[in-house]
């Protein structure tokens, strides 16, 4: 069969523009659970592989609207799992900010709830303002990293402490559950001492599927050794191609296949009819933030105040902070390659929040996420619409007949997991060694 790609919506209630809760007719809040389920049975309409939630764990009054309010990401999940039926529904939890032995329970509970459509997007949380809310310190980017590594390893082992048939339920014998067939983790690490087994059933994806988004070196390393799925950030081909490519280059060292990743770049499609339309309508979207309001976002993604600087002046040599590796490098790289001002780097940023933004008729949009897909770039993408419905309803209704007439993009699904969808296979029980010592 065709390859097809595999598309996720990355959904902010407000848009992903920073201004564009501002448009006529844009949805505004991302607090309001009818909002989020007429997207989320929208993405299921157009047959999108996952839904995912980001998460951070601050307010900030002055930073994007849906990320200053919002529903917490496994509650939101657990109402949209119920409404909807096919969808996979991804949630970032942060291995900075929690314990693994919840982090487990809280997805195999959401697979168990979505009947295997559940994936977790393990993030190190970059931002340090987290950490006031917690009274512990925000750990250093390597040592986040570090944490981050144990953390899913336990969580997936935690997973794994049930066979699959340990639960018998017998009423002639009296025998529920099966004590031959539990496995507790015995884990204990740098970080964890976690004995097990979880209280709750294998799920029913076996593991349930992991999300990754980090560039850094670290990151693309977590990712390599354990995710399924892969957010890269990006601005053009080649930089996508050589991001796809670390990924894909580095999975062997960890016994994986090329196939056993799938890597979709974020991307804020602005679709019009011709290209005038979606230049005009883009045009509009940007002078919600003309006047300097969003820049927190670009302060943010660097990690460090810009609101100091000449947004008129050239941009600043910026050190690469403690915070995103990856929207920091392939930003200024975008930055110094087009000598941008800080208002052209403020521009970009605030648009997508740093991700790439493709605007143009719907069959030049389709061209070029072709492209990217047929040429070593892209498994698929991460849509992440400005708007919300109109923004969105552009791309599910003119460009998705168009890959799908193309053979690109299903027309329907064909499975009923998020493993499923992605073509992943459900794993078999895997023992730690410490496991395998104790039996
Ligand atoms: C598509 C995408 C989604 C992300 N979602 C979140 C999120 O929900 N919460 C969060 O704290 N970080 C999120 N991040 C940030 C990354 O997980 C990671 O922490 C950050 O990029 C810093 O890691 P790096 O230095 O390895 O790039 C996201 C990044 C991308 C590209």
């Amino acid at each position: 069969m065709k390859r097809q790609m595999h598309l996720g919506l990355f959904l902010l209630g407000t848009g992903s523009h920073t201004g564009g809760w501002r448009h006529p007719g844009a949805t505004r809040s991302f607090q309001d659970i009818d909002t989020v389920l007429e997207i989320a049975r929208a993405a299921e309409d157009a047959k999108f592989d996952l839904i995912f939630m980001g998460d951070n764990l601050n307010a900030d009054p002055k930073g994007h609207p849906s990320f200053t309010l919002r529903l917490e990401p496994l509650t939101l999940l657990a109402a949209v799992a119920v409404a909807t039926k096919k969808i996979g529904l991804g949630a970032t939890v942060s291995t900075t900010f929690s314990d693994p032995f919840t982090v487990a329970r809280a997805f195999a509970s959401l697979d168990h709830i979505s009947h295997g459509r559940a994936a977790w997007n393990a993030v190190t949380t970059a931002n340090a303002s987290a950490s006031v809310n917690f009274g512990i310190d925000h750990p250093d980017h390597a040592r986040r990293y570090e944490r981050a590594g144990e953390f899913v390893d336990v969580v997936r082992g935690l997973w794994d402490c049930w066979d699959d048939d340990a639960i018998v339920a017998d009423a002639a014998t009296g025998l529920y559950i099966d004590p031959q067939k539990l496995h507790p983790l015995n884990h204990e690490g740098t970080f964890f001492k976690v004995r097990g087994p979880i209280n709750i059933g294998r799920a029913p994806q076996g593991q349930p599927v992991l999300l990754q988004a980090g560039g850094s070196e670290a990151g693309i390393a977590l990712a390599a050794r354990t995710a399924d799925v892969v957010f890269s950030v990006v601005q053009d081909f080649d930089e996508a191609c050589v991001a796809y490519a670390q990924v894909k280059d580095s999975l062997p060292r960890y016994g994986r296949r090329p196939d056993d990743v799938t890597v979709i770049p974020g991307v804020m499609p602005v679709v019009g009819r011709t290209d005038r339309e979606a230049f005009d309508k883009l045009a509009v979207l940007q002078s919600y933030t003309a006047g300097g309001s969003g820049i927190n976002v670009l302060s943010e993604r660097f990690g460090i105040d810009l609101s100091a600087y000449d947004l008129d002046g050239p941009v600043p040599e910026l050190p690469l902070s403690d915070h995103y590796h990856s929207f920091t490098r392939v930003l200024l790289s975008k930055a110094r390659r087009e000598n941008m001002t800080l208002r052209d780097l403020y521009h970009l940023t605030v648009a997508a929040r740093g991700h790439w933004v493709l605007c143009g008729s719907a069959e030049s949009v389709a061209d070029t996420l072709q492209h990217w897909f047929e040429n070593g770039a892209a498994d698929g993408f991460n849509i992440m619409p400005a708007t919300h419905p109109h923004g969105f309803d552009d791309f599910t209704q003119m460009v998705v007949p168009i890959l799908q007439e193309r053979g690109l993009f299903r027309r329907d699904y064909e499975g009923d997991t998020l493993r499923d969808h992605l073509g992943l296979a459900r794993p078999p029980v895997a023992r730690t060694a410490t496991q395998r010592k104790a039996s």
